[in-house]
């Protein structure tokens, strides 16, 4: 796979969350200029992505895919030299079946003339689907598409989606840059909805599911728990949850709401480069849960430098006022061998939500945290 791609978690935009497959080159490009106008590309997003719908429905005489006339007349080359020329790269989609989800066609079997015409029109980045893949392993698909993309020269981060049916997390840094964990991603804080043989779920039964697996993330290779629902439905507080966590677990931060119409807040939230930071920290591990007893459940991430990020989530619909005191449990990441040593260092603290310093953990941390609401800090070593 490309070597330099992914160091940090990826971040960008995807079509699927809002549009479905209703997409057309002019999206493409006003969602581009969205990037840059609302300070997106300046926060870190650089991956605009389509993902299914782009394709005609059948290939050409010679077997190359066709992006749909009426939704791209101009074809893809003049949509990606467009979302380059605004700084930023482009991601595609297509599916390791004979068709791809919405029923397009798929790669099985046309791998490495599709990577090419990728290369040339010039993809950054595929996402690769798990649908109408009948008697296919799952590894070994993943790898064909590997190699392919690799024998194109061109760096194209490789996405993998195969909502962890197969534990990708077991081969996935082999074969890709980052995988999906679970099945679709859906604008709820807990719900599950089920539709036969798969089920959507919501902010957090993605993470309870799938909080076992941190030892598998890393740079260049990620646990990826889906497109973020931010601004699609959920209220203010849960998105800054959603993002939060996102952050914590090292996800990568794949928007997927309509930035042509997002609010205010949305962007705020998005664009809170406090909590990106702690998103792209350079060891790249992923939180753990400290305590997850009753309504306030706590998550730990080890930062650089010896620094520590935190989260403090009100799961209930009440308001809850927290009393911490920091070194009455002690606070160790075995996967790491990392420890917060309150007990002996002074450690500076950081509201990053609010932007306000919180004063240093000689003293407990009090403060009231509202109903799915978080309370996200960053401990910094007060070293004089
Ligand atoms: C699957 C994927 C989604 C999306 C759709 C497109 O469900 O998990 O993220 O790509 O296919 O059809």
């Amino acid at each position: 796979k490309a070597k330099d791609v992914a160091t940090t978690p990826p971040m960008g935009w995807n079509s699927w969350n809002t549009f479905g497959t209703e997409i057309n080159e002019q999206l493409v490009k006003d969602i581009a200029d969205a990037f840059v106008d609302l300070g997106l590309r300046d926060a870190g997003y650089n991956y605009l992505v389509l993902d299914d719908g782009w394709m005609a429905k059948e290939r050409d005489e010679n077997n190359n895919l066709v992006p749909g006339p009426n939704k791209f007349p101009n074809g893809m080359k003049d949509v990606v030299d467009y979302v380059h020329s605004r700084g930023l790269k482009f991601g595609i989609y297509n599916c390791a079946g004979n068709k791809t989800c919405a029923g397009y066609p798929g790669s099985r079997g046309f791998e490495y003339q599709d990577a090419k015409l990728y290369a040339e029109w010039g993809v950054d980045f595929l996402k690769y689907d798990w649908c109408n893949t009948e008697n296919l392993n799952a590894k070994g698909a993943y790898q064909t598409m590997r190699d392919a993309l690799y024998a194109t020269g061109r760096p194209i981060l490789f996405s993998i989606c195969e909502w962890g049916d197969n534990d990708p997390w077991k081969w996935g840094e082999e074969m890709g840059h980052m995988w999906r964990v679970t099945g679709d991603i859906i604008n709820c804080w807990d719900c599950k909805v089920g539709h036969g043989t798969w089920s959507s779920l919501g902010v957090w039964p993605i993470i309870k599911l799938r909080k076992e697996i941190r030892k598998y993330t890393g740079p260049g290779h990620w646990n990826d728990f889906d497109m973020m629902e931010v601004g699609n439905g959920m209220t203010a507080a849960e998105d800054r949850v959603h993002f939060a966590m996102w952050s914590m677990l090292s996800s990568p931060l794949i928007m997927g709401n309509d930035l042509r119409s997002a609010s205010k807040e949305t962007i705020v939230t998005l664009t809170n480069k406090e909590v990106i930071a702690v998103n792209q920290d350079e060891l790249g591990i992923q939180a753990y849960c400290h305590s997850d007893e009753g309504e306030l459940e706590i998550w730990v991430k080890p930062l650089h430098n010896g620094e520590w990020a935190f989260a403090f989530v009100n799961m209930s619909k009440e308001r809850i006022e927290v009393d911490y005191e920091w070194n009455r449990h002690p606070v160790k990441d075995d996967l790491s061998n990392r420890e917060l040593k309150a007990d002996h260092i002074v450690y500076k603290i950081r509201d990053l939500y609010n932007h306000k310093d919180l004063g240093t953990t000689k003293t407990n941390l009090k403060s009231d945290i509202g109903s799915h609401d978080v309370l996200m800090l960053r401990l910094v070593p007060d070293i004089k």
